[in-house]
Order: structure tokens, then C-alpha cells, then sequence
């Protein structure tokens, strides 16, 4: 499962099965009279508990998202986790905690309408912590956060899984239907289950160089600033690479973005779903595709070319090298250009590619380093060959958006950018005549332009506005619709379109 939202949502009957699943699961060995748990079991540590090496359970803990659904929890052993959670500090020993264990078809119905991780497992504790306590540093907080971990870790040695939801819908509406008292604040819940089956992957974690200092700070801190003028190159692999290869949090397309990819390398190739590439089959190279997604689809596409992806990490290229399907024979390459050479790359000779696409990356680069990648793509093109650049348009709709995210004076940081993928990196959209400027220089000829979404399609307009109330819904629709009718009109998509497309072929 994903942190993300979702698309379009469960029906009322799915979300009540779901809900009702815990019914089975509100069980102990001997069943318990009413809410009350079993007679000898108010505090946990059962005579016959598991133990394991301590070190192998901070390094086999791991974040479980799958879960056999059908089979209970008993009571007995989440007393189990909460016993470890009382033994975690707190500040000042305050104890400003509360716990409340979900496992009641009807809460969890309640609740999973607000958030649907609640009803991926059986039972969920919310960990709640008096809000006015241990304020200074959000010690309140890092309370509750110890409390997390100590049950994880316990929940482990038994052969439970867990997963820590942050994402529980709306904070105050989540106190309500628990019946929180208005002092005290919901922090986080914890997702527990018996594991189909466990993840024993070794997760990926940033490395010790650049996140360890010894008395002072002395690196270079990831930005939290959406623009990528205020990102270094390296900062962009380095976020890039924790993202995509901790987790790969962005593990769906929206239904129009891979609408879009599929048609845009269609612009380049006719559809051919069972060819399999010899070794003189023309070459297509997939550019910063970064989470690989839309690689992946195309390359199924277009399974008459040998396909490779170039990415910032070699880590990162292979990772989305790897969603080709095999007989395209995917090959990944890490962007080193060569500073003596500009515009030639390390282990890529000069001409190799018939197709490349490079679709809406020049926006999370630093203005400085798009000349040297477009340089590179042109070195890269074969002759005949065309390159497809797709960019978001800063003269658009979606500039108007930035604006009004801006303003909202929400998160406003480089997780919340408005891009074709969230949460890669910093995004920007980008003027059209700059890009034009920049293509000519690196030595292009345009053969075709391509303008589309002066306004958003329906399934993105639906998508965006699934969480905003009846009226102010009610009226962007309107606007959309009124834009619609603007769009038809001559000239409007060349100056207006968000979704610009060039084909570009070498100019000399
Ligand atoms: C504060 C915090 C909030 C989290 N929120 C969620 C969440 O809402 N949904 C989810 O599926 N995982 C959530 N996680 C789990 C992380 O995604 C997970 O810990 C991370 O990918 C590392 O994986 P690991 O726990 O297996 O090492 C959260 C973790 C933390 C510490």
C-alpha cells in the first residue's frame, strides 16, 4: 500500500466488509466479556513470551503493508505492545498519554472512512498525548513517537506486522469519533496485524556521510524549497535516491498522466506490444524517468526497440531499468557528462539513440544544468533520430495553481510541489520561450510543437478537487468548464496550453 491517496475510493459496502473483518478479530483465547481484556492479562507480559537478540530486532523491524486479514489478534497480545509502550520514556516521566486500541467494527468503519490504512489490519492503537504537556521542542510529541517505536519493535519479536499511519484523515474528526477530550491530541496510529508475509527486504537509508556530523554541522543540507534553483545537483540525487529507493512511495500513476506518457511515445513510434528487440533493434533511452512508472508502460509499448533509462544515480536507473519488461533488454546509465567534453557522456558513445524521451524534468533541474543535459541528449541523438521534450508550461493554469498553493500558506515545502510526480523533487514550470531558446542552442531543429490542457481534463478535475468542499468545488468546475469554451478559440492553446510538447531533431 501507498502513503498516497487514492484516485477514486471504495464503495460504502467495501469499506463496511472491510470494517466488519474486525469483528472476528475482537477475540482473545478465551473470550472476554464485553470491552473488558482477559482476566490475568491487564498488563501484558504473557508467561511464554518469545524473546530475540536485541540487535536483530532493531535490524529485522520492518514496516509491513501486506497482512493476512482473516486470522485474529488476540487481545492478549496487543497488552503485549502496550506494555512495551509504557515503559518507553517520556518527558519529564509526564505519562500524558492515552492508548486507544480499535479493534470494533463500527469505530473502524467510522474511521477507515476517514483514512483506509486503519482497515489494512485488524486492530489499530491510536497514541494520544496531552496536548499543553511538554510543548517546548514538541517533547509531547517525541513521547508519544517513543511509545511507537517500543510497540513496533515488541510486535516484531512476536511475528506481528505493523505500520505507523500518520495519515488518519482529519485530526479533529479522528478525536471525536474516539471520543478524545478536546486537550489532548492525536498522534499517530499504529496498524497491527499478522504479516502475509513479512518483509525481510533490507531497507535503504541515506548514508552515513552525508547525514552524521561530529560537533557541528558540516554538509550540505536537502532543501525543503520547492524550486529547483535552490537545489544543487547532488542534493537532487542524493533526495531522489532516498526517495525512490526507500520505499518508492510514488507507486501509481494517475490515470491521465499515464494516459499522456503512452501517447506521447506513440508521437514517436507506432504501438508494438509483442515484438522482441534484436541486437540492431533502433535504440530508445528514457530520460531522469526517475520512479520508472512510465518507462515501464512505454517500453510494453514499444517493445520493438532496445530501451535503456539514464538517470542521475545508477542506483535510480536501474531501479526504473528494472520495470521494463525483459525482452527489451533495459539497460541503465548514471548522467556523468564529461566536463572536458561538453555534451558528451561517460560510456555513452555519440549517436547511439534513435528515440529519446525526456518528459517533464527540465523543471526539477537547476536552470544552470539544463543547457549541458540538452547538449548531452543531442550528442546522444542519432542522426534522423527524434528527441520528444515534454515540459509544464508556467503561463498556464498550472502557474495560476502554483500561485494559489502559494498563497493558502500551507505546507509549502518540496514534498508538496505541484508536479506530474509528486514528491521526486523539487518542480518549477517553465517558460516556453526559454525552453525554445535552449533547445537552438544545444544545436536542435523543432519539427513539431505540440499544445494541449489549456485546461485540466475531467479524471484530473475530479482528482483535485475529491477533498475541497461542495461550493468551492461547485465553482472550479464551473471555471473549468468556462475555460473549456475559452480553449476553442485560435491561438488560445499555443499561448495558454500547460502541456508542451516539442519534437526535436539534430539541427546539424
Ligand atoms: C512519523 C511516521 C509516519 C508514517 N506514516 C505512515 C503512513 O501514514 N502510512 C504508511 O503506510 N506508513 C507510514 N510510515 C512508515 C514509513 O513509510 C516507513 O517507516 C518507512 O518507509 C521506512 O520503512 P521501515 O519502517 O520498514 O524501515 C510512517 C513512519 C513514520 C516514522
Amino acid at each position: 500500500m501507498s502513503e498516497d491517496a487514492r484516485t477514486s475510493g471504495p464503495s460504502d459496502e467495501e469499506i463496511r466488509a472491510a470494517a466488519r473483518i474486525a469483528g472476528d478479530h475482537r477475540v482473545s483465547d478465551e473470550p472476554a466479556a464485553g470491552d473488558a481484556p482477559p482476566a490475568g492479562a491487564e498488563r501484558g507480559r504473557l508467561a511464554n513470551r518469545p524473546a530475540m537478540d536485541f540487535w536483530s530486532v532493531l535490524y529485522g523491524r520492518r514496516t509491513t503493508r501486506r497482512f493476512d486479514k482473516q486470522r485474529p489478534v488476540p487481545r492478549e497480545l496487543v497488552l503485549e505492545l502496550l506494555d512495551a509502550a509504557l515503559i518507553a520514556p517520556t518527558s519529564c516521566n509526564l505519562q500524558m498519554w492515552d492508548f486507544i486500541v480499535v479493534d470494533d467494527p463500527e469505530q473502524r468503519e467510522q474511521l477507515g472512512r476517514l483514512s483506509l490504512q486503519v482497515l489494512s489490519t485488524p486492530v489499530t492503537i491510536f497514541v494520544t498525548y496531552g496536548k499543553e504537556f511538554s510543548e517546548e521542542g514538541h517533547a509531547n510529541v517525541q513521547s508519544a513517537a517513543a511509545a511507537m517505536m517500543q510497540m513496533s519493535n515488541a510486535a516484531h519479536v512476536l511475528g506481528i506486522g505493523t505500520f505507523w499511519i500518520n495519515q488518519l484523515g482529519p485530526r479533529d474528526q479522528v478525536g471525536r469519533i474516539l471520543g478524545v477530550p478536546p486537550d489532548r491530541e492525536v498522534i499517530a496510529g499504529l496498524a497491527v496485524g499478522w504479516p502475509d508475509p513479512y518483509p525481510t527486504k533490507a531497507p535503504r537509508r541515506r548514508p552515513f556521510e552525508h547525514v552524521v556530523h561530529w560537533n557541528h554541522y558540516g554538509g550540505t543540507a536537502i532543501p525543503t524549497s520547492p524550486r529547483p534553483d535552490d537545489w544543487t545537483l547532488e542534493q537532487i540525487r542524493d533526495y531522489q535516491q532516498a526517495r525512490v529507493l526507500n520505499g518508492n512511495r510514488y507507486n501509481k500513476s494517475r490515470p491521465w498522466e499515464l494516459a499522456g506518457a503512452l501517447a506521447a511515445a506513440e508521437r514517436l513510434a507506432p504501438r508494438n506490444t509483442d515484438g522482441v528487440p534484436g541486437d540492431d533493434a533502433p535504440r530508445w533511452l528514457d530520460v531522469l524517468p526517475v520512479h520508472g512508472l512510465f518507462t515501464g508502460a512505454m517500453a510494453r509499448h514499444h517493445r520493438d526497440h532496445r530501451w535503456s533509462v539514464l538517470d542521475l544515480t545508477l542506483d535510480v536507473a536501474a531501479f526504473a531499468a528494472k520495470r521494463c519488461p525483459t525482452q527489451v533488454q533495459a539497460e541503465a546509465y548514471a548522467y556523468e557528462p564529461l566536463s572536458d567534453t561538453p555534451g558528451a557522456m561517460q560510456g555513452l558513445p555519440a549517436g547511439t539513440f534513435s528515440v529519446i524521451t525526456c518528459r517533464h524534468r527540465l523543471e526539477s533541474l537547476p536552470a544552470a544544468e539544463r543547457p549541458l543535459l540538452l547538449a548531452t541528449l543531442h550528442d546522444l541523438l542519432a542522426p534522423g533520430g527524434k528527441l520528444l521534450l515534454q515540459f509544464t508550461s508556467r503561463r498556464s493554469f498550472h502557474g495560476i495553481a502554483d500561485w494559489m498553493h502559494a498563497r493558502r500558506g500551507g505546507p509549502g515545502g518540496v514534498e508538496y510541489v505541484l508536479a506530474p510526480d509528486p514528491n521526486l523533487g523539487p518542480y518549477e514550470a517553465v517558460r516556453p520561450g526559454e525552453v525554445e531558446r535552449l533547445v537552438k542552442q544545444a544545436g536542435f531543429r523543432i519539427a513539431e510543437r505540440i499544445h494541449e490542457d489549456v485546461v485540466p481534463g475531467t479524471d484530473e478535475v475530479g482528482f483535485r478537487t475529491r477533498n475541497m468542499g461542495g461550493a468551492k468545488a461547485g465553482l472550479l468546475r464551473a471555471a473549468v468548464a468556462v475555460g473549456r469554451v475559452l480553449a476553442a478559440i485560435p491561438g488560445m492553446a499555443a499561448l495558454f496550453a500547460r502541456e508542451r510538447t516539442l519534437i526535436l531533431e539534430r539541427g546539424r
